[in-house]
């Protein structure tokens, strides 16, 4: 039940609610759309940006945030830790131990390789967790890779490597079969034929989901596998430094026991980097429905080894985060509710967006109803739009909510709101960074035996991602770098000469640049004393 301010806005969404559930709203044309972004997407703030001044993306655009992380000293330098004398040894050197990571794990134990994960929080304390609504797969008669690869490379407005697209897209209904026999408990019909719907910009019905905690269930049967296969993990280990060989090879990392502080030396014949998103950057001081782990570690390491990165100016805000109560303020409400027919309706309860355009233009559109066209509903921490959430039951019928959306109904419920009979406030949440460090189609980046999958890179979604490419993305190019990565690291002797001499000359460049600055990276943890959120018109953390 919600408090009486919002209650005239209620009546109003009611009213029409049967109406608008049985209309189908107008699409726009690609024009509207770039005019739309550009007037409203936050990617489009020119003073929220900056140019990077050293390292392979100088002169790139940048988030101020990021800028300061890229650009910011090393947590440790040479002669701070005994390269002589590594504290562990292995083959492939995973760094992280959420989706890509944990797949990368098994593939290269796999092809035969000794394998550690080391990872900042627990294994499993990841976005992959966090992922709702599904994971995409064009295994369906009426649908093929073709088709899933216009639309994820059109949705991401055409700037996506072609040849990592093809990748994702072809080897998409393997890997969700892969997922299957592992264990992944996936939405079936009676006769055990896995249930998809659609998400924002696809073409075909080709969301898979385990109801509406899709990303859980895939992790907990990844994590599974990691523990059967008995590979070695160190938790709240965080790494601060690639560590590379004398010919400038990625040669293992530096980590940070993030509970006694102490600096830990791996050595590894190749390193896979899958560190995840940036959310917990809070760009733009705006929510995030992010873990508390998503700091963009992973771009700072790769940037200052060497590697470059992509598309670091486009981030991905996902159209419904919650927006009340303030106790779930910037969480995911995922785009399965829209998928399943609830519309976002304003103040008056007119809808003014198709439920299923792209996420960019979905968030861009809500930021134009409640700012310029005043017609937000004002939740006393900012701006918010009704997702008139009984909608669903009226197209599928009583019930459907608890069957395919239980997590999001709990959610709500637990805050007093019931959302098979209210609509629920959202307003856009940072979910994802669409950029990130530059793979080829072995998941190599531009530093020889350094690997990366996941989120931390870039170019598989150009600038904008649809809903449920990011769990296959994690799947199919963490399997991918893992095996790569196993099976180059077979091949190869042990590094004999490591070095930590490229951040030394980092943090040369820094000095030369004139670049001043206080701050230390990776930022491993959020600090919310500070107040990342200052600048969005919401509740403050304090
Ligand atoms: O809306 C969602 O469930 C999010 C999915 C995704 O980011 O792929």
């Amino acid at each position: 039940m919600y408090p009486e301010k919002f209650q005239e806005s209620i009546r109003k969404v009611e009213a029409v609610r049967a109406a608008n559930a049985a209309m189908e709203p107008p699409r726009m044309t690609a024009d509207e759309k770039d005019e739309l972004l550009r007037k409203y997407h936050p990617d489009y703030r020119e003073s929220e940006f900056e140019n990077l001044i050293i390292g392979e993306n100088k002169g790139d655009k940048v988030p101020h945030e990021l800028a300061a992380m890229l650009q910011a000293h090393s947590r440790v330098h040479e002669g701070d830790v005994d390269l002589s004398n590594p504290d562990y040894d292995t083959d492939v050197l995973i760094i992280g131990g959420g989706g890509a990571g944990c797949s990368a794990a098994i593939e290269a134990d796999e092809a035969g390789a000794k394998v550690l994960i080391c990872t900042k929080l627990r294994p499993g304390d990841a976005n992959t967790m966090m992922a709702e609504g599904g994971i995409q797969a064009a295994d369906k008669e009426n649908d093929s890779p073709a088709q899933h690869f216009l639309d994820a490379y059109g949705g991401g407005h055409f700037a996506a490597k072609r040849e990592l697209v093809y990748k994702l897209v072809t080897e998409a209904p393997e890997d969700i079969k892969w997922l299957n026999e592992l264990g992944v408990e996936f939405d079936k019909t009676d006769d055990g034929t896995m249930i998809t719907t659609h998400g924002g910009g696809t073409s075909r019905k080709r969301m898979h989901a385990a109801r509406d905690y899709t990303g859980m269930e895939i992790m907990r049967t990844l994590r599974d596998e990691v523990l059967n296969r008995k590979i070695p993990i160190m938790d709240f280990t965080a790494a601060v430094e690639i560590i590379k060989d004398e010919n400038g090879r990625a040669a293992g990392a530096v980590f940070l026991n993030m509970e006694t502080d102490e600096l830990i030396t791996v050595r590894a014949k190749t390193v896979v980097l899958a560190t995840g998103g940036a959310g917990r950057m809070h760009y733009q001081g705006f929510p995030t429905s992010n873990h508390y782990g998503a700091t963009a570690d992973g771009l700072v390491l790769a940037y200052r080894a060497g590697a470059k990165l992509l598309y670091e100016d486009t981030l991905q805000y996902h159209p419904t985060g919650a927006a009340f109560p303030e106790q779930i303020f910037g969480a995911l409400v995922t785009e399965k509710v829209r998928s399943l027919g609830a519309k976002l309706v304003n103040c008056d309860g007119t809808v003014f967006v198709h439920p299923l355009e792209t996420r960019d233009v979905e968030a861009a559109a809500i930021i134009r109803e409640t700012g310029d066209r005043g017609k937000g509903v004002d939740t006393g921490h900012g701006k918010a739009v009704w997702l008139d959430s009984p909608m669903i039951e009226i197209v599928n019928g009583p019930g459907t909510i608890m069957k395919r959306i239980p997590a999001m109904y709990r959610m709500f419920a637990k805050r007093g709101i019931d959302m098979t009979k209210e609509p629920i406030l959202v307003y856009p949440t940072l979910h994802y960074q669409n950029g990130g460090v530059e793979i080829n189609t072995d998941c190599m980046t531009g530093v020889e035996n350094l690997y990366a999958a996941g989120e931390v890179t870039g170019g598989v979604h150009g600038r904008n991602r649809l809903m449920g490419n990011s769990l296959l993305d994690v799947i199919v190019f963490g399997r991918d770098a893992g095996r790569a990565a196993g099976q180059k690291a077979v091949t190869l002797k042990t590094p004999e000469k490591l070095t930590l001499s490229h951040v030394s000359a980092f943090e040369d460049e820094i000095k030369k640049a004139g670049i001043e600055t206080d701050k230390v990276s990776p930022k491993l943890l959020p600090n919310y004393l500070r107040n990342d959120m200052t600048r969005y018109d919401g509740p403050k953390i304090q």
